[in-house]
């Protein structure tokens, strides 16, 4: 079986009515990203910082997949599939793929601020001051913030180093390392980038520009892969 690695970003999340962070209207059009995305945010001000991402839970709670996750997922019926995503959603899991790499962590899960080791389920929508990890500390959202280390990244290069054929979709590319993944796809493999907005891209071999929104976009890609490489 031909093995698949897709980076998704906000993006493939948009036509289920999540907001993406770049586009106009997006999340950081709204917010200041240092005050509710960084540890020195999470110092000054942790009812702001808490805030913030229970409003993101509220709006992804209800929140479907739509038939870009579902024909990523539908892929494992014929290829070896790993989804390395930006997103904190849990909307590919939902579509039911099984192998997610979750780069910038996950909405529903809270950490300790003492044991990294230590992280929980978020049942419902709200992480409030008060709510502790078994060592008593407060409980902090689990998300990589921007200063922060990303912990699996090299399980994504890994993954990538091995990958057949490279998807990207939804991501405006602009934030490291994770853009820094196509880096390490062969050159002889093909990369599929999907955005109905294209991000710039400096040039490379067997790479496949699909600009389009990310349900029309798979399923093009889906149709070139079947006849063309399994
Ligand atoms: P961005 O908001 O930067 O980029 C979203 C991309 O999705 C853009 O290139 C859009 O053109 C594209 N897009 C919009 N609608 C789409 C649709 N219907 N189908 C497909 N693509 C569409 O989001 P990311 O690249 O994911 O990190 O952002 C990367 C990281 O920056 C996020 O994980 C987040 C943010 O700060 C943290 O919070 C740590």
């Amino acid at each position: 079986m031909k093995k698949i690695v897709v980076l998704s970003g906000a993006g493939v999340s948009a036509e289920s009515g999540i907001k993406t962070f770049r586009d106009s209207g997006g999340l950081w059009d709204g917010y200041n990203v240092m005050d509710v995305a960084s540890p020195e945010g999470w110092t000054k001000d942790r009812e702001l910082v808490l805030g913030f991402y229970n409003e993101r839970r509220k709006n992804a709670i209800s929140a479907k997949p739509n038939e870009g996750h579902k024909i990523i997922a539908e892929l494992e019926s014929q290829f070896q599939v790993i989804v390395i995503t930006q997103n904190v959603d849990n909307l590919h899991e939902k579509a039911g793929s099984t192998k997610v790499l979750h780069l910038h962590g996950e909405l529903f899960k809270s950490r300790s601020t003492v044991d990294p080791n230590l992280i929980y389920d978020i049942e419902g929508w709200a992480l409030n001051i008060g709510d502790k990890c078994d060592k008593g500390s407060q409980l902090r959202p689990h998300i990589v913030w921007f200063g922060e280390m990303v912990p699996m990244m090299d399980v994504a290069v890994e993954e990538t180093l091995s990958a057949d054929i490279f998807i990207v979709i939804g991501t405006s590319l602009q934030v490291y390392p994770a853009a820094g993944l196509l880096e390490y796809v062969k050159e002889s493999n093909p990369k599929f980038i999907i955005d109905p907005n294209m991000p710039e891209l400096l040039p490379r071999s067997n790479l496949f520009l699909i600009e389009e929104i990310g349900s029309i976009g798979m399923n093009k890609v889906r149709e070139i892969l079947i006849k063309e490489y399994l």
